[in-house]
C-alpha cells in the first residue's frame, strides 16, 4: 500500500458531500468518489465530520469505514460527541481540528499549547484505541512542542495562509510563510513527530510543500473536487500525484 518514505496523498472528499447536500439529493455519493480516488492513486481518504454536518454525515463515515481499502483519516473537533464516534469506529487516523460554526472552512490551527491538558486527556483514549492521532496546527513552534508533549503521533501543518498569499500575488509574504512552514516541518521531525500538511493546496502551490523532505502526507480536497468538474476526478488526482512526485524528486 504505502511505500516507506513515499509522499502520501490523502484525498479529502468533503465537498462531494457539499454538492449533494446543496440539493438534498442522494448524489453525488462521497463513497463513489472515494473509490475513484483510490483507483487514481490516493493513499488515503480524508473526511471531516463537522458538528453541523454541513457536508459529510454520520452515514458517510460509516460507509467509508465499511468500504474503503485505503486508510481513513477522520477529521474532527475535540468534542465528546466526536470522541465517542471515533472510539466506536476506530479509524486508522484521526486529525483533530479546530471548528467554529460560523467559519467557511477550518481557518486556523489548533491552540494545543493553550489547551494542553484537555487535549492530552482527549486524545489518550484515541491513542489507546490504536488510532494515529494528528494535530492540525500552524507553524508556531509552541504548538509543535505541545503536540509532541501530549503524545500526538503526527502534526498536520496548515498551508492555507501560504496558498492564499500565493493566489493573492503577495509573493514576498508567501515566501516568508513557506520558510516558516519549512522550519516547522524540520522542528516537528526533530521531535519525532510525523509531519503532514494541507489546506488550500492547488497545482500551483503543491510543489514547494511536497519538496519538504520531512513531509510524509498531503491532504487535499477542495481544489481536486473543483478541478474534477473540468477533467474528471481520476485525472485531477493523477495530475496532483504527478506534481507531488515531480517536486519530491527534484
Ligand atoms: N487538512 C485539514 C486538517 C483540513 O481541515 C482540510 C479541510 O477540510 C484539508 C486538509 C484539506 O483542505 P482543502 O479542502 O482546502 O484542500
Amino acid at each position: 500500500m504505502n511505500t516507506p518514505g513515499k509522499l502520501r496523498l490523502g484525498v479529502n472528499i468533503d465537498h462531494v458531500a457539499t454538492v449533494r447536500n446543496a440539493r438534498g439529493s442522494a448524489y453525488p455519493d462521497p463513497l463513489r468518489a472515494a473509490f475513484l480516488a483510490e483507483e487514481a492513486g490516493a493513499d488515503g481518504i480524508t473526511a471531516h465530520l463537522r458538528e453541523d454536518r454541513r457536508h459529510i454525515r454520520d452515514a458517510d463515515i460509516e460507509a467509508l469505514m465499511a468500504g474503503l481499502t485505503v486508510p481513513l483519516n477522520f477529521e474532527m473537533a475535540a468534542t465528546a460527541e466526536m470522541q465517542a464516534i471515533a472510539l466506536r469506529l476506530k479509524p486508522h487516523a484521526i486529525c483533530v481540528v479546530p471548528e467554529k460554526r460560523e467559519e467557511r472552512t477550518t481557518e486556523g490551527g489548533l491552540d494545543v499549547a493553550g489547551d494542553e491538558k484537555r487535549l492530552a486527556d482527549f486524545i489518550a483514549p484515541l491513542r489507546t484505541a490504536g488510532c494515529r492521532v494528528s494535530m492540525f496546527i500552524g507553524h508556531d513552534r509552541r504548538q509543535i512542542a505541545a503536540s509532541a508533549r501530549i503524545g500526538a503521533a503526527v502534526v498536520e501543518l496548515h498551508t492555507g495562509a501560504y496558498c492564499d498569499l500565493h493566489h493573492e500575488g503577495r509573493f514576498a509574504e508567501r515566501d516568508a510563510e513557506l520558510e516558516a512552514l519549512r522550519a516547522a516541518a524540520t522542528y516537528a521531525h526533530s521531535l519525532g513527530l510525523e509531519v503532514h500538511a494541507g489546506h488550500g493546496l492547488t497545482y500551483d502551490t503543491v510543489g514547494p510543500i511536497a519538496a519538504f523532505p520531512e513531509v510524509m502526507e498531503l491532504n487535499i480536497g477542495h481544489f481536486l473536487i473543483a478541478e474534477a468538474i473540468f477533467r474528471g476526478l481520476g485525472p485531477a488526482i493523477a495530475e496532483m500525484r504527478r506534481l507531488m512526485d515531480l517536486a519530491r524528486a527534484a
